[in-house]
């Protein structure tokens, strides 16, 4: 049994054209016109293929084949980073449908649904959708949200969804059966190795920060150099200081800032506030901990030393997760059904899995990127790739299936 490759790519395509950009990507952050202009031609394919359809309070948008039995969701998600790639989420969920497509005759014990989960990427939330689903949301995650929380109301306005009703979206873990998701890997180790699958072992945890440095705007050509309180310098300093403290003492983690501003912001005018927005990862938790209040430190010192404040607000935070060993095994006896070469890895990218996987057995499929090159226009996966992730979805799909039907029995 295979998916069929032509309609999938058809569907792949039509899909990468909302909100596309001139390079070639697509951006969707989540929540905006485009993200939700996705959502709804996902809905629409369904449905235009005779799937049952539905929508959550989280926002999370499903096509099912039901039976009477508990559910295995298939999927990822259809948002992406602002000017991203087209592959990036949008390869698991297109694949998820059409793994209910290519087994929508044969009788099966569980549920299939494939689901796009709402706001995986953290343009408001991070993992809104899923850590819905599960039961993990925390009301302090949605009172002081990575993206703002402006930003996080005005989404859910547009999208027609309600703050106090996203927990609503719980599902209990006995109604699940587990959860495949198929994702390309983002990163170079499938193609250095040659091989067509990653079956993931383990998904990193992560923490965003925000910190911000107080100091003392004033004039940039009247104000000694050794009076001055500016902001963006202390600013300057710990990011650079971030770098070399992860490189020198965590050489398991890797630290990001990815955006910083300065207050008011001219040429002419000193900075007096400094905001700086970064990000860490590790797959363990303690270096999580540990990593946190080395960061803090080194706040501190780059404060002190240009007489100013600093504060730390921690604004998302994801654990690391394991996968399923059981699941891993049915996505290998799948690439090895079809005759695909598969390596186990980690992945350093977060995934609506690792909010699963603390509920339902959950597994990860990645196929390889061209260059490692991911959140950016040029993100690519042959298609050939693409269809070898959606045959093993297929195939770890019929494999979980039948592991089910003879431990029921
Ligand atoms: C999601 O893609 C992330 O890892 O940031
Ligand atoms: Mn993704
Ligand atoms: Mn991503």
């Amino acid at each position: 049994m295979r998916i069929d490759g032509e309609r999938m790519r058809q569907d792949f395509e039509a899909l990468a054209m909302i909100g596309a950009t001139p390079e070639g990507g697509v951006s969707r952050p989540s929540l905006g016109e485009a993200h939700l202009a996705a959502r709804a031609w996902f809905l629409e394919r369904a449905e235009a293929y005779g799937l049952e359809t539905r929508i959550d309070a989280a926002g999370n948008h499903s096509a099912v084949l039901p039976v009477d039995g508990p559910t295995l969701l298939l999927g990822s998600h259809l948002d992406s980073v602002e000017n991203g790639g087209r592959y990036d989420g949008a390869l698991g969920v297109v694949a998820a449908l059409h793994v209910l497509l290519a087994l929508r005759e044969t009788q099966l014990p569980l549920a299939l649904e494939a689901i796009d989960f709402t706001d995986e990427e953290g343009t408001l939330v991070g993992l809104l959708g899923s850590e819905a689903l599960t039961g993990a949301l925390r009301a302090e995650a949605l009172r002081a949200p990575r993206g703002g929380r402006t930003a996080l109301l005005e989404g859910l306005e547009r999208a027609g969804l309600h703050e106090e009703r996203l927990v609503d979206a719980r599902r209990a873990p006995a109604t699940l059966a587990g959860y495949l998701e198929l994702h390309i890997e983002q990163g170079p180790r499938l193609e250095r190795a040659g091989a067509h699958i990653g079956i993931v072992t383990a998904i990193v945890g992560s923490r965003s920060l925000v910190f911000d440095f107080h100091g003392l705007s004033g004039h940039a050509g009247t104000t000694p150099m050794n009076v001055r309180r500016d902001a963006g310098l202390a600013a300057a300093a710990f990011v650079v200081a971030t770098n070399a403290l992860v490189v020198r003492d965590f050489p398991g983690c890797v630290a990001t800032v990815g955006d910083m501003r300065f207050e008011p912001g001219g040429f002419n005018v000193i900075p007096g506030a400094a905001r700086v927005s970064l990000e860490f990862r590790s797959t363990e938790p303690t270096q999580l901990d540990e990593l946190e209040a080395a960061l803090r430190r080194e706040a501190r010192a780059a404060a002190e030393r240009h007489a100013l404040g600093v504060e730390g607000v921690v604004v998302g935070r994801w654990k690391p997760a394991a996968l399923h060993p059981g699941v891993r095994e049915a996505i290998a006896s799948a690439a090895a059904s079809l005759d695909l070469t598969a390596i186990e890895l980690p992945s350093g990218a977060g995934h609506d899995a690792q909010a699963l996987a603390a509920v339902t057995p959950t597994g990860m499929i990645f196929v390889p990127s061209a260059g490692g090159i991911s959140h950016q226009p040029s993100e690519r996966t042959s298609w050939e790739d693409c269809l070898n992730g959606a045959n093993t979805l297929l195939h770890a799909t019929l494999e979980l299936c039948r592991l089910y039907a003879v431990r029921g029995a």
